[in-house]
């Protein structure tokens, strides 16, 4: 019996589907490469010396997605596949909805109908929208998202709350990540954003190796302790292994759980600069910019709940963040070969 990885050749899909790989698990990989290239599959199974399973396939497709369920023996399915840019939603929310939604509503009717109903999905702490205080708790109210994509994530969440109500049969983890860096320590796999990087970090490493000029900081007049924005980075290699222990949970369970993945400890946009500088030896020219519209001050997790729950902890602290993200931008600068 396998897991589906929906996306698994993206940037946090290619991560964990290493890890599991490493736990002993068999893996089929789906993926139609909006925003990712084959070359990671290929660095998937150097990484881990092992093989798996490929479908190119984008999941709206229904007739794609029934060959990969009658083909294969598939008992759960992580998913990532998805569209992820915020800005983009903005421009595109109608592309948004229809990939985000449509593509989770078509990927879980197949399920249902092939009789898989385990599934982890890749939510996000945008769900908690503007008005929550941090430590972000996974009881606490969501909703008020700022963006199409977030509202993806929150809508996403409600529709697998319904199906769960409706069929208790299902299995469902709803994975609510903070703010994902850093890549795998080989320097191998690591984010390849497409164009100008919208987040944090691969935008600070794009300014260490010189194609960017210089990093603008949102705003330096929040109310936290240096006036920038302080979110809760997490390693994606920890990220990576909090899937293989939901996956544990969704196959040993009939239940909908809901959990955070962070660090639980907020870094301000300075700290970030301040460590990427001194684990790369690397300057990163800044300057101060207007606030980023939609941002908040302060955002970052209560993960008890997956230790509790999961027996999950980040383990990786913001050096090894910074150093893994260097190796990869250094060795990689251009990202993944073109296919
Ligand atoms: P990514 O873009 O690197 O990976 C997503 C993968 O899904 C890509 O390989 C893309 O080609 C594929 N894909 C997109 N639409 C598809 C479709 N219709 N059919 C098949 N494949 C499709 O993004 P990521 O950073 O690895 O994020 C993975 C998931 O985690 C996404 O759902 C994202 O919204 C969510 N998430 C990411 C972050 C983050 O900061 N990276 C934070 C919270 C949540
Ligand atoms: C953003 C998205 C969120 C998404 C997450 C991961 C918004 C409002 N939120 O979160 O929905 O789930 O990415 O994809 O876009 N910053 C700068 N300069 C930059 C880039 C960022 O100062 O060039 C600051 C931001 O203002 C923020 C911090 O760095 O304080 C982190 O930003 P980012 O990496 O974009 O993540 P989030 O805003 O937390």
């Amino acid at each position: 019996m396998a897991i589906l990885v929906t996306g698994g050749a993206g940037y946090i899909g290619s991560h964990t589907c290493i890890e599991l790989l490493n736990a002993g698990y068999e893996i089929i990989i789906l993926d139609n490469f909006y925003n990712s290239k084959r070359e990671s599959l290929n660095r998937i199974k150097e990484l881990s010396g092992k093989d798996f399973k490929f479908y190119e396939c984008d999941i709206r497709d229904r007739k794609g997605l029934d060959n990969i369920f009658e083909n294969e023996k598939i008992e759960a399915v992580i998913h990532f596949a998805g569209l992820k840019a915020v800005g983009e939603s903005c421009r595109k929310p109608l592309e948004y909805y229809d990939n985000n939604i449509g593509g989770t509503v078509t990927l879980c009717q197949a399920m249902r109908d092939h009789g898989v109903k385990k599934i982890v999905f890749s939510s996000s702490a945008t769900v908690y929208g503007m008005n929550n205080i941090s430590p972000l708790r996974e009881d606490m109210q969501t909703g008020g998202t700022t963006n199409p994509y977030g509202t993806t994530k929150y809508m996403i969440e409600i529709i697998l709350q319904d199906l769960y109500k409706a069929d208790n049969e299902w299995s469902i983890a709803l994975l609510r990540y903070f703010n994902p860096i850093g890549a795998h320590k080989s320097g191998r796999i690591g984010e390849d954003p497409n164009g100008i990087p919208n987040n944090l970090m691969p935008y600070i490493s794009q300014v260490a190796i010189g194609k960017l000029p210089c990093l603008n900081i949102f705003g330096n007049d929040y109310d936290t302790p240096d006036g920038t924005g302080v979110r809760d980075y997490i390693h994606v290699v920890d990220l990576a292994l909090g899937h293989v222990k939901a996956v544990e949970k969704v196959m040993g369970c009939k239940e909908l759980n809901i959990y955070n993945l962070g660090t639980g400890t907020g870094y301000s946009v300075l700290d970030i600069v301040n460590a990427f500088k001194k684990a790369s030896g690397v300057d990163v020219p800044y300057k101060i910019a207007p606030r980023r519209d939609g941002d908040i001050a302060t955002c970052y997790s209560d993960p008890s709940k997956a230790l509790k729950e999961l027996g999950w902890k980040a383990e990786r602290g913001l050096e090894e963040m910074c150093e893994d993200t260097w190796r990869w931008q250094k060795n990689n600068p251009d990202g993944y070969p073109d296919d």
